[in-house]
């Protein structure tokens, strides 16, 4: 596939030619930056010796004998010999070093005034008393434990609790269905469930046990469930197991808060992360200790420009995905920040819920995503106007390519006021699951912005964007984004399938050596980056990653369904939105009046409400090549109202003047 078929490809093209605004950083900022230009020749000039003096930011049990160990390329290993422990490096240091009583976590729920502030002493002593816990459940290093809870301070605390005792965890987001957390239990073979009653949700508690006991009788590997009382709702039909459910308040709350963490490998396992790609089954992503976390603990600070002592920084996204993981857990507490955690929806109980946050915690940095930002543009300006949020200093962005009109209404609606009027820098950050952490990204004391472009990889990271062939395009050119040199934060394997990892990232461009993100992207004509979006059969809803063959499969696991087709169209709220093109069995004739809603449901039901498809059309063919290969680009073309493109190549072209016709019919809810 070239980049060409990419869908914000011609879009993005369009805008590059026209985009000539640039936003010099705050003299103030550049003033007092943590990072300036200098740290790219120096980190360019010798990789490793600069992620070494990176990872002096850190606390080490032991030191590292080997920077980077790349023999045996492409499972590269970082900091061997080295011996840490991640939750005493984002807990325990920063209380003995006399900071126990800085708040660590402001957390806000979504019930107005319910909040709670944790000190990092706080933090400390609950960590350490669910680490006991967890060992009294008989959790071991290894073992592998599945959080699935709202954004409550437990969350945090588990998680660390986990890296504490060497228990790899699989966070699995809440909006995941029983189904998709079940197949994560299994797949990482996890013995213990970390969950909650439910959590608040657009005003009304939304229950979570339920689902998590429908996927523990799914696989026979959980022993236990550990449930954290949130909103005290009925338990569901299921209800409790004195065998398998246990109370958080009753073993965390009894632990002792002495807990001597161990130091683990530098590559000991982390956590594994579950995503798309661009065959059916998630991958489960795993991270390893001390590499992950140099590089977002130093991102964090080098991109935030993160002032420890007086910032107040927040991040919006869930601990379900890799942003919570990086930019919530990990990097920021490595760092000791005060940072905001908020629970619920930014319209609860009203909009400008979040904009009344920043003012009333004084935040300064502000990580969110272009889908939050373009719904908040459709709200109109007078909604963010309430708040004072002249506190402000950078805004981050994450998930998809930014659009130019959201940037700038970013910068001057939310960030007008920053800086003491200046205006706020936007940082385009471009990174991934796979990643680990920040990789392409302004710094916001150095680099002019430009709307829309994610700008040159960051101190010590090698990017380029390259042809078919591997060689790097000209600027003015676009191509395929790769990563040619190994990062500390970068997977070191897919969980269980080592072959797969090799097949996805690094078969493509295999003579080089080079890390294939599964973007296009394009260089202008200075040389910066604009990412373009997937090249793959990966859609990215609100910056949410789902592959089309998930959606596909889940489709065709329906009764009535004989064949599907899913595609990512346009959206204007969402960045892509799923739809559907479905072939029925005959045995199911036209599917009923309600066949759209149902299979709706049986998506949500299989996945999760993020994957409903926006669109189902039922069709009586798929546009297929003459090998049978579905042509996903023409049905992206439909999905979107375009002309249809070049029908040469199908085995049968008056297919797709039918599913025109009968799109244009066809209505959306
Ligand atoms: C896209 C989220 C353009 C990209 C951290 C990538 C972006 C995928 C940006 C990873 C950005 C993320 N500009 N595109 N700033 N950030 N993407 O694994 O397509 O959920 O490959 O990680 O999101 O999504 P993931």
């Amino acid at each position: 596939m070239t980049v060409t078929d990419s869908p914000t490809s011609e879009e993005t093209l369009a805008n590059l030619s026209t985009e000539n605004r640039r936003f010099e950083p705050p003299a103030e900022l550049a003033a007092h930056a943590n990072v300036t230009a200098e740290a790219y020749e120096r980190a360019a000039a010798d990789r490793p010796a600069f992620w070494a003096e990176q990872a002096e930011r850190l606390t080490w049990a032991e030191r590292w004998d080997t920077v980077l160990d790349d023999s045996n390329p492409p499972f590269y290993q970082w900091f061997t010999g080295g011996k840490i422990n991640a939750a005493y490096n984002c807990v325990d240091r920063h209380v003995e070093a006399g900071r126990g009583d800085k708040v660590a976590i402001h957390w806000v729920g979504e019930p107005l005034d319910d909040t709670r502030d944790i000190t990092y002493a706080q933090l400390k002593d609950e960590v350490c008393q669910a680490a006991n816990a967890l060992t009294d459940l008989g959790i071991a290093a290894g073992d592998r434990v599945a959080i699935y809870m709202p954004m409550i301070p437990e969350a945090i605390v588990a998680m660390l609790a986990c890296a504490r005792i060497g228990a790899p965890h699989t966070v699995v987001f809440g909006g995941f269905s029983a189904d998709a957390l079940a197949s994560r239990i299994d797949d990482c073979q996890a013995k213990l469930v970390i969950t909650s009653d439910g959590g608040y949700r657009r005003g009304a508690p939304a229950a979570l046990k339920p689902a998590g006991d429908e996927a523990r009788t799914k696989t026979d590997l959980v022993e236990k469930v550990l449930v954290v009382r949130r909103t005290g709702q009925d338990l569901g039909p299921s209800g409790w197991d004195d065998d398998v459910d246990v109370w958080w308040h009753d073993v965390v709350g009894a632990a002792s808060t002495d807990h001597t963490p161990e130091a683990f490998d530098a590559e000991h396992p982390l956590y594994v992360m579950y995503t798309s790609g661009s065959t059916g089954k998630p991958k489960g992503i795993l991270h390893t200790t001390g590499g992950y976390l140099v590089q977002t603990s130093y991102t964090h600070h080098a991109v935030f420009d993160l002032k420890p002592e007086t910032d107040v920084y927040w991040c919006t996204a869930d601990i379900g995905w890799v942003t919570g993981h990086s930019y919530i857990v990990y990097g920021p507490l490595a760092n000791g920040v005060t940072q905001v955690v908020y629970e619920g929806t930014p319209d609860a109980p009203e909009r400008g819920r979040w904009w009344q946050i920043i003012e009333q915690y004084g935040v300064t940095l502000f990580y969110t995503a272009p889908t939050a930002i373009r719904s908040f543009m459709k709200q109109g300006r007078d909604v963010p106007d309430k708040s004072d949020m002249s506190s402000l200093r950078i805004l981050g962005s994450v998930g998809e390519p930014i659009n130019p009109e959201a940037y700038i209404w970013y910068r001057d609606v939310i960030g007008g006021a920053g800086n003491n009027g200046q205006g706020t820098p936007i940082v385009d950050t471009w990174w991934q699951t796979e990643t680990g952490a920040l990789m392409i990204s302004p710094l916001p004391g150095v680099t002019a912005g430009k709307p829309g472009s994610a700008m040159t990889a960051l101190p010590g990271i090698a990017a380029d964007v390259v042809d078919d062939q591997g060689d790097s395009v000209p600027n003015g050119s676009g191509g395929y984004l790769v990563i040619t040199e190994p990062w500390p934060s970068m997977l070191r394997t897919i969980w269980g399938d080592r072959d797969r990892y090799v097949d996805t990232y690094w078969k493509t461009y295999a003579d080089r050596g080079y890390y294939f993100a599964g973007d296009g992207a394009k260089k202008d004509a200075d040389g910066d980056i604009w990412v373009l979006g997937r090249v793959d059969d990966v859609m990215n809803v609100s910056g949410h990653r789902l592959s089309t063959t998930e959606i596909e499969s889940a489709l065709v696991s329906h009764p009535k369904v004989a064949e599907a087709a899913v595609v990512g169209a346009k959206d204007e709220d969402t960045g892509q939105a799923v739809c559907a093109f479905v072939i029925l069995r005959e045995s199911a004739g036209d599917g009923g009046p309600e066949i759209v809603q149902e299979l709706r449901g049986h998506v949500r039901k299989e996945i999760g409400p993020i994957a409903t498809p926006r669109q189902i059309m039922i069709v009586a063919e798929l546009p297929k090549t003459r090998s049978g290969k579905i042509m996903r680009r023409l049905l992206r073309d439909v999905a979107e109202n375009r002309e249809v493109g070049d029908v040469t190549t199908l085995a049968d072209s008056s297919v797709m003047s039918l599913i025109s016709q009968g799109m244009s019919s066809s209505s959306e809810d």
